[in-house]
């Protein structure tokens, strides 16, 4: 996973390290794009546009997953349009069955639930779900910069404490309202419930897993993503998750450069030197060939 200050080279490190991965290393891999905007799409070049939530398979031997919410009607609103509760729970795929709970609660009792960035966890937690049960063996998941991280991570936690609360509480106030409406009541008792059951216990598992996943981060050889460096580490750190390298991305080989890596100097894990690629930019230039040969270098010096 990648996270550092905008515009410093994040999605490229991370198709990048991806290409290599799966066409140098033979890796089944993918590229989870948490940050929107088909930057990981636009970095590769393709033209095709990506269909949201699910695996894309590439021509570059890896797949690509956008993560991005999809618009629902809220139960109120719903109510008031005529729904029925079925026509209400469609608009939440089985394995999101979370969401409509949660946002229930939080339109019947005015809790303040985060529905849509919840929306945009249960989605990913979703997707980490089918790429386990298909084998992916390396996950790279290109995050916002520090806000979308914090956003994520924090989240993360947060989502599983609303979880249990919701699971409980939420639960008893509901069978209230089923008091008198009797599709409340049918709602408790179906299959919806027993998927926000799993989607719960799968939701604990995956903050599990991206506590014990690599972060790395990325910045370039300036003062202000070095010293963003140290507030996106403090975030990770406090979430519970290691920061297992630095890639210091653009490096010109200019002399302030040295002054300002020095502070990276004490970090105590690789600091791969990622220099900057002109042609890169150049009409016709081969992108993949020059990103396999970043991603080669992300592999060789620590990654
Ligand atoms: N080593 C490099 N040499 C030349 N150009 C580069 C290099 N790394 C990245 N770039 C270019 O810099 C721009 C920003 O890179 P990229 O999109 O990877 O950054 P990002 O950190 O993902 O940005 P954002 O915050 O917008 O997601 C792109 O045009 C990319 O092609
Ligand atoms: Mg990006």
């Amino acid at each position: 996973m990648f996270c550092g200050k905008g515009g410093v080279g994040k999605t490229s490190s991370t198709v990048a390290l991806a290409l290599y991965l799966s066409s140098q290393r033979n890796k089944k891999v993918a590229v989870v794009d948490y940050d929107g905007g088909h930057s990981v799409a636009n970095t590769l070049g393709l033209s095709s546009k990506l269909v949201p939530n699910i695996i894309n398979k590439t021509d570059h031997n890896m797949s690509i997953v956008v993560v991005e919410n999809t618009s629902f009607v809220p139960i109120k609103e719903a109510k008031r349009r005529g729904f029925t509760i079925d026509q209400y729970l469609q608009q939440f795929p089985g394995s999101l069955g979370i969401l409509p709970l949660s946002d229930m609660v939080c339109e019947f009792f005015g809790v303040l639930t985060d529905v849509i960035t919840m929306q945009k966890f249960a989605i990913l937690v979703d997707v980490l779900a089918q790429l386990e049960k298909e084998k992916y063996t390396h996950v790279i998941i290109d995050v916002e910069p520090t806000a979308g991280l914090e956003r994520l991570l924090t989240n993360a936690e947060s989502t599983v404490h609303s979880l249990l609360n919701l699971q409980n509480k939420g639960r008893a106030e509901l069978a209230l309202i089923g008091v008198k409406w009797p599709e409340i009541r049918a709602y408790l008792k179906g299959e919806y419930i027993r998927h926000a059951d799993q989607h719960c216990v799968q939701i604990q598992r995956t903050v599990k897993r991206l506590k014990a996943s690599k972060y790395f981060i990325v910045c370039t050889p300036e003062a202000s993503p070095v010293d963003q460096t140290f507030e996106v580490r403090r975030i990770i750190e406090k979430f519970g998750g290691r920061v297992t390298g630095y890639v210091v991305n653009n490096m010109r080989n200019e002399p302030h450069e040295s002054d300002v890596l020095s502070r990276l100097s004490g970090v105590g894990v690789p600091l791969v030197l990622m220099q900057r690629r002109n042609e890169l930019h150049r009409p016709g230039a081969n992108k993949t060939e020059i990103l396999l040969q970043m991603g080669e270098i992300l592999v060789r010096e620590g990654m």
